[in-house]
């Protein structure tokens, strides 16, 4: 397996391009599903994710050409509706082919996703909030097995909790069934604007996407489109924490601040000198310590639970201490091990961490757990003192578009390699 060798103590400057939204761009290419038509994708990062979802829809029947951030899908030939375990069980968000091909297809047959690292993450909404909109589903040999002949029928669906990919699999569904259906509680995060934005320019009608309520007025069929993702916000913050974690200045570009409004409130609240650009920020370490900063972590527009681990890494080198609650996912505090064993000094009481800062971290050779505890290592490793060694890779590979590089490019001392075979 590869590993990554962080040689700590460089400061980062310079400019970083960000990629298009992994989380926006999942849901995108599953929109494809919904139309015979062409429907291409532009700003789309080369990730892990990415390439399982193209090869999810390949087997489905999508003819795809995916290159230089650019992916044409013609789903015109679909005829394959089920998503296979050996798929899914690798990416959860797999579950969104589920409501396109329920609503263009009138059956679907998909793997549950089954838990993860981070929680069990059930799919009980997507489910229950198919069956108001007349979907016949049967769970039966580890798979959802979702029908409806005479088409879905709108309907009002009151979510039990905010769910970003269950908000996006019913928005999706919604768009050709017969009449309105009403989505309360749904998610607000940019990427279901994003999704909302794009099915519109496929003649889809829907009003409130980025509220708590989204209304979508049923149409018959839906037309090819040409769109492109937005900026990823979970990268932006990543690399501004980067910046401050080495006491460097970074310019990020072809991104938005107003993608991460209460991030960057906690980021400034830690001394960070944030100055808006014309297409994007540049962010500076304050002059003085870093100052620790409480977090607790909700749907949109609050801190981003996708942020939690990275700044958990930061408030380890604060001048005082942090109390980081997470309430989104059961387990997801898998960073805090590896970060003590770099030195850091973290308790965990349930859902909460007291991060107390420390002078300094000690470089360690440390494992990744999961796609965004990997990249707090990452960035821990930036700052520590000595060469640290994360192993398990393949997690950042899932989420995190040309790292090394993009770190290379802004003065980090960092390597892949190819790790013993034990690690
Ligand atoms: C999306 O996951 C993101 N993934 C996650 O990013 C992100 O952490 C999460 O939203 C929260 O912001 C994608 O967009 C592809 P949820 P999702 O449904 O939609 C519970 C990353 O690192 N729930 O909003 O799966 C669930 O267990 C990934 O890029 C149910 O109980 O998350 C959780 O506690 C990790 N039943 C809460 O809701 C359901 O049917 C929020 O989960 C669905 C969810």
């Amino acid at each position: 397996m590869d590993r990554i060798i962080i040689q700590g103590g460089s400061t980062l400057n310079g400019t970083l391009h960000i990629s298009g939204a992994k989380n926006a761009a999942l849901p995108l290419l599953t929109a494809a599903l919904l139309t015979e038509e062409p429907f291409h994708l532009s700003n789309v990062p080369e990730l892990a994710d990415i390439r399982l979802m193209i090869e999810l829809l390949s087997q489905h029947g999508c003819v795809i050409t995916s290159q230089n951030n650019e992916v044409t899908i013609d789903a015109s030939a679909v005829e394959n509706t089920t998503a296979p375990y050996d798929i899914v069980r690798k990416m959860r968000a797999s579950i969104l082919v589920l409501g396109p091909l329920v609503a263009r297809f009138g059956k679907a047959r998909v793997s549950l996703p089954g838990g993860c690292a981070i929680g069990t993450r059930p799919v009980d909404i997507h489910v229950n909030g198919l069956q108001k909109l007349g979907a016949q589903i049967e769970l039966s040999e580890g798979y959802i097995n979702a029908s409806a002949p005479d088409g879905l029928v709108g309907a009002t669906i009151s979510m039990p909790m905010i769910s970003v990919t269950a908000t996006e699999n019913l928005m999706m569904a919604a768009t050709l069934a017969k009449g309105e259906t009403v989505l309360i509680n749904a998610a607000r995060e940019p990427e279901i604007i994003d999704l909302a934005n794009c099915l519109k320019s496929m003649g889809a009608i829907i009003e409130g996407a980025g509220t708590d309520r989204i209304t979508i007025q049923g149409v018959d069929r839906l037309k090819g489109t040409s769109y492109s993702v937005i900026p990823d916000r979970i990268e932006t913050a990543t690399y501004a924490i980067a910046a401050i974690i080495t006491q460097g200045e970074l310019t990020l570009c072809d991104t938005d601040l107003a993608l991460i409004p209460t991030v960057s409130e906690a980021l400034t609240r830690t001394g960070a000198i944030i100055t808006p650009t014309a297409n994007g920020f540049t962010i500076k370490a304050g002059s003085g310590p870093i100052q620790g900063v409480d977090v607790m972590t909700e749907p949109y527009p609050g801190f981003a639970t996708d942020i939690q681990a990275q700044m958990m890494a930061l408030m380890t080198l604060s001048n005082g201490a942090s109390m980081i609650t997470e309430t989104i996912f059961e387990n997801r505090f898998m960073h805090v091990p590896e970060l003590c064993r770099m030195g850091a000094n973290i308790t965990v009481h349930g859902s909460s961490a007291l991060v107390r800062g420390v002078p300094y971290l000690s470089a360690a050779e440390v494992m990744a757990t999961d796609l965004r505890a990997s990249v707090s290592l990452v960035l821990a490793g930036l700052a520590a003192k000595g060469d640290t060694i994360l192993n398990r890779i393949y997690h950042l590979d899932r989420g995190y578009e040309k790292l090394e590089q993009k770190l290379t490019d802004v003065g980090a001392k960092i390597e892949r390699s190819k790790a013993p075979a034990e690690a």
